[in-house]
C-alpha cells in the first residue's frame, strides 16, 4: 500500500510545472537523467542510436508532453524533422524509427482545435518519416486521451498504414482496442499513468492478467505486436505465443540493458525507445514511480554530490 501510495504522490508531481521548471534546471539530477535520456541534442541522440544498432533497433522520441504553447508544438514539430533527416543522412533510418506524443503535438492546446494541430503537425512528421525510409509510433498518454490519440492514429493511418498504435494493458478498455487493431503495428504495455479504478486495473496482478489477454489476442492477428515490458515472467509469455511469427520486444534506454543484449544476441527482434532534449521531468519521474530502486539510485546520486 505504502508503494502504490508513493506510486500516485510521484505521478502526481510528475505534472507539476513548478517541479519541473526546479529540476530541469538543476544540474544536480544530470546522474540520473543521463541514465535513462541520450542527452539534450539531436546529436548526443544520433550517436546513441548508432551505438545501440549494432545489434538492437531504436524509437527516438524527443521530450516533451503537455504542451500548452503553439509555438512550442511547431518547435517540436521542426526538432522531429531535423532529427528525421540526421537518421536519413546518417544511413540510421532502417533501424531507428520515431515515437511521438501528441499532447507534445498540440493535443493539449487550449481551444477547440488542438486536435486538428496535433493531426496536422503528427502528419508532417509522417512524411518526414516516410521520405526519410522508416516509420513512427505514436505513443499512449492518460485515459482522457485514448479516444482522441487512437482516432488521430487512424486518419493517419489512411495515407501512412505503418504508423504505430500504443495501448496500456492497465485499462479496462484495451482488450477491446486490440481486437480492433490486431491487424496493425501494435505497441502493447502496462502504462504509465496513475488512472482511477473506474476505466482502469488497480492491481498488478490485474495488470498483468489482462496484458497476457491482450498479448494473446496480437499474436494471433495479422500485424506486428510491439511488447514493451521489462517484465521478465510477461516476455517470456511473448515469446512463446510469439514462436513463428513476427514481433518486437522493447525496453526503455537505461533499463536493464544487459538483458536486452542477451536477447538480441538470442536471436530476439529488440528495439529500445530512446528519449533526448531538455523536458526530460516527466518521463523521468515516471520511471522512478515505476521503480522504487531508481529513486533510491537517484537520492544516492544527490547525496554523494
Ligand atoms: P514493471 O515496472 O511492472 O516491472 C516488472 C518487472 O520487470 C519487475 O518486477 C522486474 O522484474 C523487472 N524490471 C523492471 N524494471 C527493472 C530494472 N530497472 N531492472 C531490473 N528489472 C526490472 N507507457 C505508456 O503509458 N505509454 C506509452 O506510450 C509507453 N511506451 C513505452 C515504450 C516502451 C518501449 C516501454 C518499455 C515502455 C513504455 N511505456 C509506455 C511504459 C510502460 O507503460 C510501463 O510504465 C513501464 O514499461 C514499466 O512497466 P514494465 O512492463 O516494464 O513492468
Amino acid at each position: 500500500a505504502s508503494r502504490d501510495m508513493l506510486r500516485s504522490a510521484l505521478l502526481a508531481a510528475s505534472r507539476s510545472g513548478a517541479l519541473r521548471t526546479f529540476a530541469e534546471d538543476s544540474p544536480l539530477l544530470r546522474p540520473v537523467v543521463d541514465r535513462f535520456v541520450a542527452g539534450t541534442t539531436v546529436d548526443e541522440a544520433v550517436a546513441a542510436a548508432r551505438a545501440l544498432v549494432a545489434d538492437r533497433l531504436v524509437t527516438v522520441d524527443h521530450l516533451g508532453e503537455d504542451t500548452t504553447e503553439p509555438e512550442q508544438a511547431a518547435a517540436t514539430v521542426e526538432a522531429y524533422l531535423v532529427l528525421l533527416r540526421r537518421l536519413s543522412d546518417d544511413g540510421l533510418a532502417d533501424r531507428v524509427e520515431v515515437s511521438v506524443k501528441l499532447s507534445a503535438l498540440g493535443q493539449s492546446l487550449p481551444g477547440g482545435d488542438a486536435g486538428k494541430i496535433a493531426l496536422d503537425h503528427a502528419r508532417r512528421i509522417c512524411e518526414a518519416a516516410h521520405a526519410a525510409g522508416t516509420t513512427v509510433t505514436v505513443d499512449m498518454e492518460g485515459h482522457t486521451t485514448t479516444d482522441s490519440t487512437l482516432g488521430i492514429v487512424r486518419e493517419l493511418r489512411v495515407d501512412h498504414p505503418w504508423v504505430g498504435a500504443v495501448v496500456q494493458a492497465a485499462l479496462r478498455r484495451t482488450e477491446g482496442d486490440c481486437r480492433e487493431l490486431a491487424g496493425s503495428r501494435v505497441r502493447l504495455c502496462k502504462g504509465a499513468y496513475d488512472e482511477p479504478a473506474s476505466v482502469a486495473f488497480r492491481e498488478r496482478a490485474e495488470v498483468d492478467r489482462s496484458f497476457v489477454r491482450c498479448l494473446r489476442i496480437l499474436m494471433a492477428g495479422s500485424g506486428l505486436p510491439m511488447v514493451a515490458t521489462h517484465d521478465p515472467v510477461l516476455i517470456d509469455i511473448a515469446r512463446h505465443l510469439g514462436r513463428g511469427r513476427p514481433y518486437e520486444l522493447q525496453m526503455l534506454h537505461g533499463v536493464r540493458p544487459g538483458e536486452q543484449r542477451a536477447l538480441a544476441a538470442a536471436g530476439e527482434r529488440v528495439r529500445v525507445y530512446l528519449p533526448y532534449g531538455a523536458q526530460w521531468y516527466g518521463y523521468l519521474v515516471r520511471r522512478l514511480a515505476e521503480r522504487p530502486a531508481n529513486l533510491a539510485f537517484f537520492a544516492r546520486s544527490l547525496l554523494t554530490k
